[in-house]
């Protein structure tokens, strides 16, 4: 009996929001493999607010999701079916492939993505696909963060954030956490070890940090844009660095976005303003995970996951990036985990 599939399609570029539109699900028969293929079964797959900018008819980083594609995503899966001779049924296999339930690839998505000792797979995929080794290398190659170092990272409570406060304290960084409202501040504080918290939804974010940190910021790590960056860059110190990793306040603006107001303070302070994309860096992929693993295995990372059950589902979820509503490392679980 043929097997079908669900996938999502790109429909209609979203002026603003993604909407109902914006996306539509469809079956398909999956086709019969041939040589050099294999089949996969998709079990959890990462939702990333970037994932809006491949909406975008910006010119980005990579290729964009075109209309009629089907919409890019990391999953990872279980391989079902093969007749490709290094992928084998039973084999776990991550990449960044497509919003499906079932998946046909060659190798060129796929790469296998062996069980880690000691972490579940949710763990593992949730934490080192991308929110990981972007906190990673963002803080300590971007930022050059060192010990002693003052660090502020906004968004401070999702994916990246909660693991950039937790790699700097490792460090021997003093850590100020910008999130929105009191739940996700109090986690960040009680849970994840950041010294200090502001609740951007409810106090004066240059006031508080000017209180918090009275001689300035070394390392502003920069997840949101707009407001939040322009307080951090009030309160630098001269000579801080500012990593630019994302600005998802921004990416659903309908026209140009304005700011930073205080980009004079580049000059003032001498501040080294740097972005970067983590799919620079996937040769040092194995060495970041390595380390990133470790920590977890130690219990040195802590995290929460998002887990939204059912590809169905996977718009709505995606939207709780942009309102705030996801509490850590957002996914979809697809199908269930290999038995
Ligand atoms: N450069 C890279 O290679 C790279 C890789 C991965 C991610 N990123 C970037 O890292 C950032 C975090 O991404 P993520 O996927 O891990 O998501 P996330 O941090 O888990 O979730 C996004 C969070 O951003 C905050 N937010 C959303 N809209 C906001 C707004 N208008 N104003 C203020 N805060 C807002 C919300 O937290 P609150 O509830 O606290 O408002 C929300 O929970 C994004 O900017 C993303 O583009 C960059």
């Amino acid at each position: 009996m043929s097997k079908s599939a669900r996938h999502w399609y790109f429909n209609q570029r979203p002026k603003g929001d993604i909407d109902d539109q914006t996306l539509v699900l469809r079956e398909e028969p999956v086709p019969e493999l041939k040589d050099g293929e294999f089949l996969v079964r998709s079990v959890y797959m990462s939702l990333d607010a970037t994932n809006r900018v491949w909406l975008s008819d910006w010119d980005i980083y990579m290729d964009p999701v075109r209309i009629g594609d089907r919409m890019r995503g990391f999953v990872i899966g279980e391989i079902v079916q093969s007749r490709h001779p290094d992928f084998r049924e039973g084999d776990l296999a991550a990449g960044l492939s497509s919003w499906s339930d079932y998946i046909v690839d060659n190798g060129t998505a796929f790469q296998k993505m062996p069980p880690i000792p000691g972490l579940k797979l949710a763990d593992a995929f949730g934490i080192l696909t991308v929110a990981g080794p972007t906190a990673l290398v963002g803080l300590m190659d971007v930022g050059q963060a060192k010990a002693g170092d003052t660090v502020v990272v906004t968004a401070a409570a999702g994916a990246v954030g909660m693991l950039v406060g937790q790699i700097a304290k490792i460090h021997g960084c003093r850590t100020i956490g910008i999130a929105g409202g009191a739940e996700k501040c109090g986690w960040l504080k009680s849970d994840l070890g950041y010294d200090e918290v502001v609740d951007y939804k409810n106090e004066n974010v240059v006031e508080r940090l000017r209180q918090l940190a009275p001689d300035g910021v070394d390392v502003h790590f920069e997840n949101v844009g707009g407001e939040v960056l322009d307080a951090g860059l009030t309160v630098m110190k001269d000579f801080g660095r500012v990593v630019i990793c994302g600005l998802i306040s921004t990416y659903n603006a309908s026209g140009p976005v304005p700011g930073p107001y205080m980009f004079r303070n580049v000059i003032m302070r001498r501040l080294t303003i740097q972005g970067f994309v983590i799919l620079d860096y996937m040769e040092r992929y194995p060495e970041l995970q390595l380390k990133l693993a470790g920590w977890m295995q130690e219990g040195r990372l802590k995290y929460r996951l998002h887990v939204v059950d059912g590809l169905e589902n996977a718009v709505g979820a995606l939207k709780l990036l942009y309102s705030g509503g996801n509490q850590g490392k957002l996914m979809v679980k697809i199908g269930a985990e290999p038995g």
